[in-house]
């Protein structure tokens, strides 16, 4: 803004210095970590969470909720693991407020990088990684090699403090670049394991505390490996884009995979519109 005795007060850029700020770390980084919008929903989410899985496994609720999901790996076996996900997951999914709540908690950053006028996937998925678990680990890959639009950011949501191994890790955007260079010949040489070999020492290890909430580009190089920390990652994530950006392959078409939330009424009165007959040119 400038203002004095001869110039009139004038606003000089589209964006405001928050969202430029915001901008230039996420095209530095390809991520962002915020504390999330409405820490009370986070915690009712949390909550929730907690007590479903104590109803699957027939205890009473716990004093911690964070202490109790760190440590579940000493209730839920391995084996057990993934039918215990499955039903935490179908259960939340069900409950018509999770979706809207979800986007709640990271609306503002995702207002400013995506926009105003989005589409949201229509599931949010939920992963459980107990301590040295080999089953669920995720191989370094792009979000694209699955016919996923680029054009998208993923939330991800951790319910207890991750870092290290207990995250996720990322190739930040240079290296990235780099990486996709050789990609083709790498992976055809010596598949994802020898990718991250190649690329392990430029990973970021995402730290993100409870409250927060990070939001990245799955364009880049991201997974995770064999979780060393004693503790189990509880983390969900779910996919936001622009209502009318490009969409991906055809399992991930807006109406089924992606699902519209906040489209504004005046894309509603164009989309509505037809013009009387004989003004089609
Ligand atoms: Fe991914």
């Amino acid at each position: 803004m400038k203002s004095s005795a001869t110039e009139p007060l004038v606003i000089e850029t589209f964006l405001t210095p928050e969202d430029q700020a915001l901008d230039e770390e996420f095209l530095r980084q390809g991520y962002v970590v915020r504390d999330v919008d409405q820490p009370d929903v986070l915690d009712g989410i949390r909550h929730g969470v907690v007590e479903i899985a104590c109803e699957l496994l027939g205890i009473d609720l716990p004093k911690d909720d964070g202490e109790f999901l760190n440590s579940i790996h000493t209730r839920v076996t391995v084996q057990k693991l993934n039918e215990f996900r499955v039903a935490i997951y179908n259960e939340l999914n069900s409950r018509s407020w999770f979706r809207p709540s979800y986007f709640a908690l990271g609306k503002s950053t995702l207002e400013s990088l995506v926009g105003n006028e989005l589409a949201m996937q229509n599931r949010i998925n939920l992963s459980i990684q107990t301590p040295h678990d080999e089953s669920s680990v995720l191989e370094i890959h792009s979000d694209t090699f699955d016919s996923e639009t680029p054009f998208q950011v993923v939330q991800w949501l951790p319910l207890v403090d991750v870092y290290e191994t207990k995250s996720m890790f990322l190739l930040p955007p240079e290296d990235n670049q780099k990486a996709f260079r050789t990609l083709r010949r790498r992976l055809e040489e010596g598949g994802p394991v020898r990718l991250f070999q190649e690329v392990q020492d430029r990973l970021v290890w995402l730290r993100v505390p409870y409250g927060k909430v990070l939001v990245f580009t799955p364009n880049l190089l991201h997974g995770n490996t064999v979780n060393r920390v004693p503790e189990t990652r509880w983390s969900f994530n779910g996919r936001f884009k622009g209502l009318f950006t490009p969409y991906g392959g055809p399992a991930k078409h807006l109406g089924s995979y992606y699902l519209p939330i906040t489209t504004r009424t005046v894309s509603r009165v164009g989309m509505a519109y037809r013009p009387p007959e004989g003004f089609n040119g």
